[in-house]
């Protein structure tokens, strides 16, 4: 968030997290940057007062909670975005099934060991659940270290 909001001066950042010490952290990474709000505490899950927004931008999350939170994220990209707004993921995601890479597998097999609700999503099933929710996906960049980052557009 703190790198966005400097390389974008012009635009402003709504961060967002639930946990009261993530918010801190928040914060406290991004103090002193005029283009970022304070954040809110908003769950995917859970209702949300907002207006309509250009982007969403989501990283490393929908791996470390549960199904329902990825669920809801997608209904609220679907419902808050802009007509041609996106929604950008980024992180670890299985394809078909089958994980991308040696080092993803055993970072799945460590997620589910600390949370079984927790683990690495396949970008087929989120694509799908997309779908319902009125997201088409536009894009998938490959990153480093077996991440990937995956762009979804609202059109309408
Ligand atoms: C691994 S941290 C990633 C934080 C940050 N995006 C980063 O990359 O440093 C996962 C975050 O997801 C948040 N989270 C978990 N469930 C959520 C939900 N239902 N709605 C919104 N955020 C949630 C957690 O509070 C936590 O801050």
């Amino acid at each position: 968030m703190a790198y966005f909001a400097k390389t974008y001066p012009h635009i402003v950042f709504q961060p967002s997290d639930p946990d009261r010490d993530h918010r801190a952290s928040i914060a406290a990474w991004t103090d002193g940057l005029e283009n970022v709000n304070a954040p809110l505490d908003l769950d995917t899950t859970k209702n949300w007062q907002i207006a309509s927004v250009d982007a969403f931008i989501c990283v490393n999350m929908i791996h470390i909670a549960p199904w329902s939170a990825c669920e809801g994220l997608l209904s609220k990209a679907g419902r808050h975005l802009a007509s041609n707004g996106i929604l950008y993921l980024y992180g670890p995601y299985k394809h078909g099934g089958r994980h991308t890479a040696q080092s993803n597998a055993k970072f799945d097999a460590d997620l589910r060991h600390r949370n079984a609700e927790w683990g690495i999503r396949d970008l087929d099933d989120i694509t799908a659940t997309a779908v319902v929710h009125g997201l088409t996906l536009d894009a998938t960049v490959q990153m480093p270290a077996n991440n990937l980052s995956v762009i979804y557009r609202r059109v309408v």
